[in-house]
């Protein structure tokens, strides 16, 4: 169960979660997420100062990463385009897009490639291609470099990297690694048991 889970995020920069397996981290991340409703409280999306209704247009602009992601048995090309064709973007906007975020994760040349034979690192890059494909507000990543070896999780880093640096989309994401959330990270929080506690650890030390 969460308990005292009240924190507020701002519009951009990375968040690090932090804590023990079965600390709730990931439970915090689908109900922030908008994807499971807490027993209790409640979660509040602010656009100019103005909470947000938990409509299909604030959903849209949040999206979920998890480790061992799921692809559809289809190409590269149709997995990253799938947030852009539920939103109804085709054709030459789609295909430029797509483009555009194959390269930024470096999978540009498997665009034709079955997503299904892709190596597990290769398949979090396109994990996280779709989910900046449609441009999300915020993005959450579960353990985004668990299970993934050193070079692609240099390159995952990167890409996180490059995505605070645009300033467009606040990233909140979890980690083991501490020196990967010092790389990372404009604030670390630490989850124990349910509950949220700010980090006195500074990621920039
Ligand atoms: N909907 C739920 N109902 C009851 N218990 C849950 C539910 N979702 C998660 N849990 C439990 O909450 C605990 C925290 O899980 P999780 O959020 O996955 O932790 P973490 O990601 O930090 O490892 C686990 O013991 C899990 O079984
Ligand atoms: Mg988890």
């Amino acid at each position: 169960m969460l308990q005292g889970c009240s924190y507020s995020f701002e519009q951009s920069g990375v968040y690090v979660l932090m804590g023990k397996n079965g600390s709730g981290k990931s439970t915090f991340l689908r109900i922030a997420a908008l994807l499971e409703m807490p027993d209790a409280g409640n979660v509040a999306y602010f656009s100019n100062g103005i909470a947000q209704a938990h409509d299909i247009e604030l959903r849209r602009k949040i999206t979920l990463v998890l480790p061992k992601i799921g692809m559809f048995n289809s190409s590269v090309y149709h997995n990253a385009a799938y947030g852009l064709k539920v939103r109804g973007i085709s054709g030459q906007a789609q295909a430029q897009r797509v483009s555009e975020v194959l390269n930024f994760v470096g999978l540009r040349h498997k665009i034709r490639q079955n997503a299904l034979t892709l190596s597990s690192g290769e398949t979090q890059r396109l994990g996280i291609a779709r989910a900046i494909a449609i441009e999300p507000d915020v993005l959450f990543l579960d353990e985004p470099t668990a299970f993934i070896d050193d070079d692609n999780t240099r390159i995952i880093e990167n890409i996180i990297l490059e995505l605070k640096k645009e300033q467009k989309t606040v990233i909140i994401m979890t980690t083991h690694d501490h020196l990967q959330a010092k790389r990372l990270g404009d604030a670390m929080i630490l989850m124990n048991k349910g509950q949220l506690h700010d980090s006195l650890l500074s990621p920039h030390v």
